[in-house]
């Protein structure tokens, strides 16, 4: 007989985007007439940028000739998108990473779900809250946790980020092993500055702790003084892996293009206190199960560095952080207290009443779909994540429609 994994039984029933786009569907179903304004799901609206556009056709027709036909690619990614990702991304601004450490993958979801894999069953975990959901379930399927109790865990530590430490996580009372952090954040758009990831690497190089950071929003980042990699932060190499993704930086959310960053020297520890190099075990990992991503996207992801693609890059990220300053002046108008928006697609918006209360709220009376906190962890409970993701046109009358509704 075929047993069922049980840690999988442990999970709430469905995933928080599934949920709230099967209440989305009853609701059009009961109201077709309805003009839906959607701030849910972080999915980008606007095109991709020309310079990819044109990447990707030269590529498909490159895959048109038998002279420059492509199969099988390194599983890693192109030596052409690596060395480009390690001197934009990281040498240009003093971060010390070579194309090798860089593994590119078809997104930071997944990247940042699997990379859990590679530890032991029993190792601590700290989980800010409010969270990014698949940090919580793949370590709930991995079974390094015990039942759910009400919006909770057994088992992790989990990090409240709340209005009075600025939505920034606080290092634990007791030892963890591995923690993720994700700046600018999701959901609530609070950015980590220097000093607060010099913390966490310092604990980290303290208890030999993994720091997973998860950097999907750093194309957001306007302000100057802010790190936009954690290994900008020195000894980080040693602490810590990065994931980062194109899709919100260059519209990508369908073409599916990211990457995760393994430095050389970051190790795990054996029972018997032997080093092992995560890069190699990562590497193990991804040419067992990964094939890599298709050659023209991965020309596209390429061009996203080029003098064109980059200039268009920021007008993208210009046009949706010019949405999330909208948002954000249009909650403060109404006098709930906002985080967010600043250098984030995301703005955190306190309701002041019960998060699902207020996503049903603004989906009936506004046809605006929102996310409801709860589902991001229980710090998030009076809260809902507003997304900059969608047009200005579509922006302007979603929050006109959301001050009528709460007039
Ligand atoms: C979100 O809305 O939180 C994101 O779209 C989720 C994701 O990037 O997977």
């Amino acid at each position: 007989m075929i047993h069922v994994n049980p840690h999988y039984q442990k999970l709430q029933a469905s995933y928080l985007f599934a949920d709230i786009a099967q209440r989305v569907r009853a609701f059009q179903q009961r109201r077709p007439d309805a003009e839906l304004i959607r701030l849910g799901i972080g999915d980008v609206t606007e095109p991709l940028p020309p310079a990819c556009i044109q990447a990707l056709h030269a590529a498909v027709d490159e895959l048109t000739r038998a002279s420059s036909f492509r199969g099988y690619g390194p599983e890693q990614g192109y030596d052409f998108l690596r060395e480009a990702i390690a001197r934009h991304d990281f040498q240009a601004r003093g971060a010390p990473i070579a194309a090798d450490e860089i593994f590119v993958s078809d997104g930071a979801k997944c990247d940042v779900g699997n990379f859990q894999e590679l530890f032991a069953t029993d190792i601590r975990v700290a989980i800010p809250d409010p969270v990014y959901p698949v940090y919580v379930d793949t370590n709930v399927m991995a079974g390094r946790t015990g039942a759910a109790m009400q919006d909770r865990y057994e088992g992790l530590a989990y990090l409240p980020c709340t209005a009075e430490n600025g939505y920034v996580p606080q290092l634990p009372d007791a030892p963890v092993d591995l923690v993720y952090l994700c700046s600018p954040n999701n959901p609530t758009g609070a950015t980590m500055t220097r000093a607060q990831l010099q913390a966490w690497v310092d604990y980290a190089r303290a208890y030999r702790a993994l720091i997973l950071f998860d950097a999907a929003y750093e194309a957001f980042i306007r302000d100057d003084g802010l790190p936009h990699s954690i290994y900008e932060i020195p000894g980080a190499r040693e602490v810590a892996v990065e994931f980062r993704s194109y899709s919100k930086t260059a519209g990508f959310t369908g073409v599916r293009c990211a990457y995760a960053v393994v430095p050389r020297d970051c190790m795990a520890w054996q029972a018997d206190g032997k080093a092992v190099s995560l890069h190699a075990l990562w590497n193990r990992r991804h040419t067992t199960r990964f094939n890599g991503v298709s050659y023209p996207v991965q020309r596209a992801a390429e061009a996203v560095y080029s003098p064109e693609g980059r200039q268009q890059v920021r007008a993208l990220t210009d046009g949706y952080l010019r949405n999330a300053a909208t948002i954000r002046a249009g909650f403060q108008a109404m006098g709930l207290p906002c985080t967010g928006g600043d250098n984030s697609p995301y703005i955190w918006v306190d309701t002041g009443r019960d998060a699902w209360e207020f996503f049903g709220l603004l989906l009936d009376k506004a046809a605006v779909v929102c996310t409801p906190g709860a589902g991001f962890g229980r710090c998030g409970r009076r809260h809902v994540r507003i997304s900059a993701f969608n047009s200005q046109a579509n922006v302007e009358a979603a929050m006109q429609r959301i001050a009528q509704a709460l007039a």
